[in-house]
């Protein structure tokens, strides 16, 4: 049975009552994520992969990526500050954790879980290239077309998807709804704070 597209009333755990609809179910996004992985691998076969994820949303998709990948490969991790400066249109946004490697000469792959306006990870890509790595990468689960401001290449891409506000599998409203297994989209009460 699926879910997709339905409302939700009749399955909702706790954490579910604030979805109003199942965008991405676990098992596409599992699918979705074994190819990206295939495609990955085959890329970097022979090359020294850095997997750079950003805190926190990343981190799910990261952890079920990287076991997709057949090729040694290390990580590290970047905090930056999102929404709030991150929208502001210069696109400047503040490094809360840096990485605790260099990356200088190394084969850098950032994951993220999301592009929406393009502006964090333009800025992010400008700061890390300018330390020197062999090649640099980024990879998204999520893209929103839509809302993009500043054009990013992205290497790798799970799924487009329209303009709405979305949580679960790292995703979060207000900290909340990131152990979600699939992609919801938030309902407008819960939104609001209801
Ligand atoms: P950008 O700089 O506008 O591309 O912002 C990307 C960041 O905004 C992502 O890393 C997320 O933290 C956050 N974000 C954008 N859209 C959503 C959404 O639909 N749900 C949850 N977080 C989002
Ligand atoms: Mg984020």
């Amino acid at each position: 049975m699926t879910r997709k597209g339905c409302t939700l009333s009749t399955f909702k755990t706790e954490v579910e009552q604030g979805v109003a609809e199942v965008l991405i179910e676990e098992d596409a996004l599992r699918d979705r994520i074994a190819d990206l992985g295939a495609e990955i691998s085959a890329d970097y076969a022979g090359k020294d992969l850095l997997l750079v994820g950003v805190l926190k949303g990343a981190v799910f998709f990261m952890a079920d990526l990287m076991r997709q990948i057949s090729v040694p490969c290390e990580v590290d991790f970047m905090a930056i500050s999102s929404y709030g400066a991150s929208t502001d249109s210069s696109g400047v946004v503040r490094i809360l954790k840096d990485l605790d490697e260099s990356i200088e000469g190394r084969n850098v792959l950032v994951v993220e879980d999301i592009i929406d306006s393009g502006l964090t990870l333009s800025y992010l890509k400008r700061t890390l290239s300018a330390r020197g790595p062999a090649s640099l990468e980024i990879c998204a689960l999520l893209t929103k077309p839509e809302r993009r401001e500043v054009e990013v290449p992205v290497r790798y891409t799970g799924f487009e998807i329209p303009n709405r506000f979305v949580v679960g599998y790292g995703l979060d409203f207000a900290e909340r709804y990131r152990n979600l297994r699939y992609v919801g989209v938030l309902g407008d009460e819960a939104a609001a704070g209801l």
